[in-house]
């Protein structure tokens, strides 16, 4: 008999891409998960159930086995830590580059400089790699507008069309790291649930492939 399994799942553009995967491995959600105010919903198979969750806790519920498996962003992955994850599976989705960007035609102050960034122990890591000195200035969105309201020299975000930079008189500068969404597994869950685990992530691979 099979356990229960819970898998962690992120509201909006990825969850419209990722439930299509997810078919594929015959679990479909009973309701429409964008609709409802739930959080937790049961699918067509009896025993796994979906989480909807803010796409940055994807990694914590997995990690601690609140969650089995999940669906994250490699942004979110890097800037979290893997610790206790599996990271099985590329699905293809949601990619984008993170990149550091500054107003067009600035050039950067010698010596220390500030950095605006969700991504905080990226940005370290990078500007670190770099032999930059930096102060990184936590942001919750909007990125862009820091360097136009002269808080910060840099910030360091997601780049999908270069839209948003260039509508607010920005330019992309470093490459950091190609990001996408990866299936994420639990380290206990993948030794317990075996079977189980490697079924879907078995299903997911091929319709990712044939994608
Ligand atoms: C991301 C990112 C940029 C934008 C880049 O924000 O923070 O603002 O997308 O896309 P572009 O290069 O195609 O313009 P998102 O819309 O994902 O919302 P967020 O601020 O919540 O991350």
């Amino acid at each position: 008999m099979s356990q229960t399994l819970t898998i962690a799942l992120t509201k909006g553009r990825i969850l419209e891409e990722t439930l299509p995967l997810l078919a594929a491995a015959d679990i479909r959600p009973l309701e429409d998960m964008e609709k409802s105010r739930k959080l937790v919903f049961e699918t067509t198979q009896p025993n796994v159930r979906f989480l909807l969750l803010r796409g940055a806790d994807v990694p914590t519920y997995v990690q601690f086995g609140a969650a089995d498996m999940g669906i994250s962003g490699k942004d979110t992955l890097m800037e979290n830590g893997a610790e206790g994850l599996y990271e099985p599976l590329d699905l293809n989705i949601a990619r984008c580059k993170l990149m550091t960007a500054g107003v067009k035609g600035e050039s950067l102050p010698a010596g220390r400089i500030r950095v605006a960034t969700k991504y905080v122990n990226i940005a370290k890591q990078y500007y670190a790699s770099q032999g930059r000195q930096t102060d990184i200035i936590k942001l919750y969105g909007a990125m862009e507008l820091a360097p136009i309201m002269n808080l910060a020299d840099e910030i360091v975000d997601i780049v999908d069309t270069g839209n948003t930079l260039r509508a607010n008189g920005l330019e992309p500068r470093d490459f950091i790291a190609d990001i996408s969404s990866r299936l994420i597994v639990n380290k206990a869950s993948m030794k317990m649930k075996h079977v189980q685990i490697q079924n879907i992530i078995d299903h997911i691979a091929k319709a990712v492939a044939v994608d």
